[in-house]
């Protein structure tokens, strides 16, 4: 049969859903049985009849929802078999039950009693253990010893599956906090103990050195050589690419960040800034730990007015919602150096509108007027445009501005009274400006903000 596979994935996600029906059902027929035990009664009977029939059905609508949840793929298959498998048996037992309730009729005497009563046992017993693999598909197998006072505490693998809170750069781990995680969200799938494809476990940090079949997995220092990396950077339709089965490729970010950690030394133990990142590497760690994010989290605004985003579009600019609730945007131009922006129609989500970038637009000290109404900004990219500081003098306003990008831009050293009186401003780059290293004033440079004065920037204290 073939089905749309979005929509297969639309009817799938009631799965979860749905399964708490058959399980209610036989949770609720248990009782019941149990009082019958004691004391027999017709309507109990009719009730019971009706509740199997009713267990039978809804486990039947359950497994073709889970079946078209699991036509997505992405789950482990020995559990995603045994949970299958567990629960059509609990359908078909079910329908047995009824059966026997059926054929009994008005009788007071039940038909098949052993039948009847192993049916119901092993119904209830079914049902039990297909909830726990359901539970271990979406959760992972260790889900419900995880947090137990008997589960093993150094278990590395427990380590990766739940990726800490970063809330600043410094306090990241390298292997731990950011080699992990992508690892576990893209191949620890298909490279764990329960399925240990190419005899190559990605569970821990001793054996993501030690490899698979073919030998080392990683070898610190050497791109080269390291089989991980090699399937990683394959073409993605060679045969031997990771991952395998059309799942979803690392980013170029991910990518990137694998391959750092390999160069540097592949090392278990050591902080992220221990490596002195560059200002592009900083940048993709920023943004891989969601920390330029957490920056607008506490802001909040009301939805976007629609035409407002088609005029946007229209004027040729890309727009992004950043937060699934909090109608953040976005909002990109490249100019490409040729064409310039009309700015006007950026007032009309002034609300919502918190990054802004405008690289290389052509952009002159005039048309920065039309910036100074965006108050909601906290990131402004101006990087290659030619202004100078007079341009500068309408971003005052913008007092929740905490990014600042005039690369590349005509601004001097005057400017800088002004921009570093932005109350928010926590980062402002200024390489290949006009900025004169020797003429800054740095008393007047408040302690929280730093100045970019270099691409290849340090962090302050690294
Ligand atoms: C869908 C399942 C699947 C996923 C996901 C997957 N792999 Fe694999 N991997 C395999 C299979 C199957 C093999 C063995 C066949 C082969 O060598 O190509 C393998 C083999 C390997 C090997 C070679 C081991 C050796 O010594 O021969 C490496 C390295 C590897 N995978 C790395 C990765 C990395 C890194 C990821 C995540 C980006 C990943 N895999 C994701 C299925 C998968």
């Amino acid at each position: 049969m073939q089905l749309n596979p979005e929509f297969s994935l639309f009817v799938g996600r009631f799965h979860p859903l749905l399964v708490h029906l058959p399980i209610g059902l036989l949770s609720f027929a248990m009782v019941l049985h149990l009082v019958q035990w004691k004391k027999k009664s017709a309507r109990l009977t009719d009730a019971l009849t009706i509740l199997w029939l009713l267990a039978a059905v809804s486990g039947g609508l359950s497994i073709l929802t889970g079946w078209l949840l699991s036509s997505g793929g992405g789950y482990e298959s020995q559990t995603l078999e045994r949970h299958r498998n567990g629960g059509i048996l609990v359908a078909v037992l079910s329908m047995v039950v009824f059966i026997t309730y059926l054929i009994q009729g008005k009788s007071q005497r039940s038909a098949f009693p052993i039948l009847r009563l192993v049916g119901i046992v092993s119904a209830i017993g079914s049902m039990i253990l297909t909830g726990h693999w359901g539970g271990a598909l979406t959760h992972g197998g260790a889900y419900l010893t995880e947090y137990s006072p008997f589960a093993a505490s150094d278990s590395t693998a427990a380590a990766g599956s739940t990726a800490r809170q970063i809330r600043d750069l410094d306090s990241a781990y390298l292997f731990e906090d950011v080699v992990m995680p992508i690892l576990q969200a893209k191949c620890v799938s298909c490279h764990s103990e329960e399925k240990k494809k190419g005899e190559y476990l990605l569970t821990s940090h001793a054996a993501i050195l030690q490899g698979g079949k073919s030998g080392a997995g990683v070898v610190p220092g050497n791109l080269a050589t390291s089989e991980l990396y090699r399937r990683i950077s394959l073409p993605e339709d060679h045969k031997e690419f990771m991952p395998t089965d059309g799942k979803t490729p690392l980013t170029d970010e991910q990518k990137a960040i694998l391959e750092w950690w390999i160069e540097t030394g592949a090392h278990q133990r050591q902080r992220v800034t221990a490596f002195v990142p560059n200002a592009k590497r900083r940048d993709e760690l920023v943004r891989f730990f969601g920390l330029d994010q957490q920056a607008v989290a506490g802001h909040v605004a009301p939805a976007p007015d629609p035409a407002a985003i088609d005029a946007l579009l229209q004027n040729g600019y890309r727009v992004n919602l950043l937060t699934q609730t909090g109608n953040l945007l976005e909002v990109k131009f490249n100019g490409k150096g040729s064409s310039k922006p009309d700015l006007s129609v950026l007032t009309a989500v002034k609300q919502q509108l918190v990054w802004l970038q405008l690289e290389n637009c052509q952009l002159e000290d005039a048309d920065l007027q039309a910036l100074a109404p965006l108050t909601s900004l906290f990131k402004l990219n101006l990087n290659r445009n030619p202004i100078t500081e007079k341009g500068c003098s309408f971003l005052p306003q913008l007092t929740k501005l905490e990014y600042l990008n005039l690369y590349g831009t005509q601004v001097t050293e005057a400017g800088l009274p002004l921009l570093t009186s932005l109350p928010s401003l926590k980062k402002l780059y200024l390489w290949e400006t006009k900025v004169d290293q020797a003429k800054i004033d740095s008393s007047g440079i408040p302690p929280k903000l730093e100045l970019v004065l270099a691409l290849e920037s340090q962090a302050p204290g690294s």
